[in-house]
């Protein structure tokens, strides 16, 4: 089916800075993510060889090379072609070879195969407003097994608009001076004014009427990111 003129352009969304071949090569220094205590949650939560792993968002694959070893077949689906292709010089070069890299978004991804046993989304979501959001779990949804997990982690806003300045003050006050080693002020306070981070007690009624079960929420102690368990009910 040919896609409505008016759908939203992921590519357009997707944040400037993720398709500059200059910045992100930089991009694994930066965010400094070590995907062990994610891996961890999900293997606790039965993650094995036998399983579809989809990561939407993958960016430059911290979390999908070290996922695949643990499971059938992972599929990393991002917008960008420029952290798509990092991915794959990445999984060259550690020899991975059950990584599938699809250039897609979380609104035009279709799977295709056995339905995902884990879905994983790390800091990608907010890139959509609230309507795509929802649009985008429920296409989730739809690309799961019954029972299957969906962990999804994001810039998520856990706390009342009257609290927002003293909140979002504290969280940009601990951003670091230089730009390598994590998002500055500048670029956090651009984060607040072009993307869509959005409220956890928006965004959980959602995830909910997508056809989740929230099984567990960690909203963090800076109450500017939040982490959910859900199971596909
Ligand atoms: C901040 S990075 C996070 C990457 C990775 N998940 C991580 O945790 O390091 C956000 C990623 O989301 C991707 N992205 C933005 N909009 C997207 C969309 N609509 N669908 C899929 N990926 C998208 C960007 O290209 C970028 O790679």
């Amino acid at each position: 089916m040919a896609t409505p003129s008016w759908f939203l352009d992921e590519l357009a969304h997707a944040g400037g800075e993720h398709l500059d071949p200059g910045y992100v090569p930089g991009y694994d220094r930066k965010a400094g993510t070590d995907p062990a205590d994610d891996l961890a949650i999900l293997r606790d939560l039965g993650l094995n060889e036998t399983h579809t792993v989809i990561d939407l968002g993958a960016g430059t694959g911290t979390f999908a090379l070290a996922a695949a070893p643990l499971c059938h077949r992972l599929i990393a689906v991002d917008v960008s072609p420029v952290m798509l292709a990092h991915l794959r010089q990445k999984a060259a070069q550690s020899g991975i070879e059950n990584i599938e890299c699809v250039q897609r978004g979380f609104l035009s991804y279709e799977h295709q195969g056995a339905p995902a046993d884990f879905v994983y989304s790390r800091h990608a979501l907010h890139h959509l407003p609230d309507f795509w959001k929802a649009l985008a779990l429920a296409r989730i949804a739809a690309m799961m097994n019954t029972g299957g997990i969906l962990y999804l982690r994001d810039l998520v806003f856990s706390f009342e608009p009257h609290e927002a300045e003293s909140v979002i003050e504290k969280w940009l006050s601990g951003a670091p001076e230089h730009p390598e080693l994590g998002w500055t002020r500048a670029e956090l306070e651009m984060h607040l004014r072009e993307e869509y981070s959005t409220f956890s007690w928006l965004l959980e009624p959602m995830i909910a009427h997508a056809g989740f079960t929230i099984q567990g929420i960690d909203h963090g102690a800076s109450r500017v990111h939040s982490a959910y368990t859900c199971i596909r009910a």
